[in-house]
């Protein structure tokens, strides 16, 4: 088979990706463009602002990306777009942009499951043996993947309710902290070195399922027994930097015994697999990837997780996933629509 390239653009929540995939050299170039400074202001992802950005930003990253590789867009064979899942406006900023220059020129389409992506952004930077299992966990999803192949997984695992990144930002907010709640989170357990001094409730151990809605409510109302919070204005009543910092490390210490319970638990149902990897936004995250890592350890296997750029969304793992799917001739039409 002749070496290809192939277009990865990703516009599935608020961030712009594209990237390009080269199928014998590898990552050519990655571009993206991130809405967080225009969240922050507005404490969280407001869909109608994100899809506009989407707007304005698609047509300069994919440029960017194409002249990142030293490209022009005929040189593309593929283009590959994250379809779903995620919030419809913004979804259907790459996807009809997808469209567009497909149709116009000429080149194959693929629709890429947004999921499928971060559970192979790992691959980005390693190898990894199959089969392998895969924690995703970002401000959208939470679930366990049994993954056996490119393109072959299995869910053995979710949320029932919220994902831990929303967890992490719902309880940065009550605490008055800036959006995205995670990484003010991990600052602030770790200045108290992680310690767990409010023993928030672990969910249920014989399940490989994950809530974590409970967690706010459970943190919630801890304040309010303290006479922190005000239910009626819904206020926190303190500015205590030293009361935020230990409900952020009982916080991160609760999700992660959640994950280090899970892993474990689905290591004993599957002990056929060669390694761990732990993907998505919350993989930034050192002090869970150093619980993960532990239990990978104890089973003698190899632990994987993105560089922070490819566990956050990005186009490069779009355009690695298309990058197989061309070679497995899984092509889309141009009717392609969106799914939530
Ligand atoms: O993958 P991502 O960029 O977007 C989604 O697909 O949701 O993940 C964003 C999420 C946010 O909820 C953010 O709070 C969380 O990832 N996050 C972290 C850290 N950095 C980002 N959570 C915990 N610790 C971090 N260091
Ligand atoms: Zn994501």
């Amino acid at each position: 088979m002749k070496p290809y390239i192939t277009l990865g653009i990703e516009t599935s929540c608020d961030e712009t990706g594209a990237a390009i995939y080269h199928s014998t050299q590898g990552l050519l170039s990655n571009a993206l463009f991130s809405q967080i400074e225009l969240h922050k202001k507005l404490g969280g992802v407001i869909p109608e602002v994100a899809s506009r950005s989407q707007l304005e930003k698609i047509e300069p990253i994919v440029t960017s990306a194409l002249e990142g590789a030293n490209i022009t867009l005929s040189q593309v064979d593929v283009i590959a777009v994250t379809h779903k899942p995620g919030l419809p406006g913004s979804l259907l900023v790459g996807v009809c942009f997808a469209k567009a220059l497909a149709w116009a020129q000429q080149k194959k389409l693929i629709g890429i499951n947004h999921m499928e992506g971060h559970i192979f952004s790992s691959f980005l930077e390693n190898d990894v043996p199959f089969p392998h299992l895969c924690l995703t966990a970002s401000g959208g999803h939470t679930a366990l993947f049994l993954v056996k192949d490119f393109g072959d997984y299995e869910l053995i695992g979710h949320t029932e309710d919220d994902a831990a990144g929303e967890a992490f930002d719902k309880i940065a907010k009550l605490l008055n902290l800036p959006y995205p709640g995670g990484p003010e989170i991990e600052k602030r357990a770790q200045k108290v070195d992680f310690i767990d001094p409010f023993n928030y409730p672990r969910h249920n151990p014989k399940s490989l399922d994950f809530s974590f809605s409970g967690l706010k409510t459970a943190v919630l109302y801890d304040l309010v027994k303290r006479k922190q919070y005000d239910m009626k204005t819904k206020q926190l009543l303190s500015d205590d930097q030293e009361l935020k910092n230990n409900v952020a490390s009982s916080l991160l210490v609760c999700i992660g015994d959640i994950f280090a319970q899970k892993m474990a638990l689905a290591l004993k149902k599957y002990p056929e697999v060669k390694a761990i990897t732990f993907v998505g936004g919350v993989a930034c995250n050192k002090y869970l990837r150093k619980r993960l890592n532990t239990i990978a350890e104890s089973h003698h296997l190899p632990f994987f997780f993105p560089s922070p750029q490819f566990c956050t969304d990005n186009g490069a793992m779009i355009a690695f996933v298309g990058n197989y799917k061309a070679a497995q001739e899984k092509f889309s039409d141009l009717d392609l629509d969106i799914l939530k």
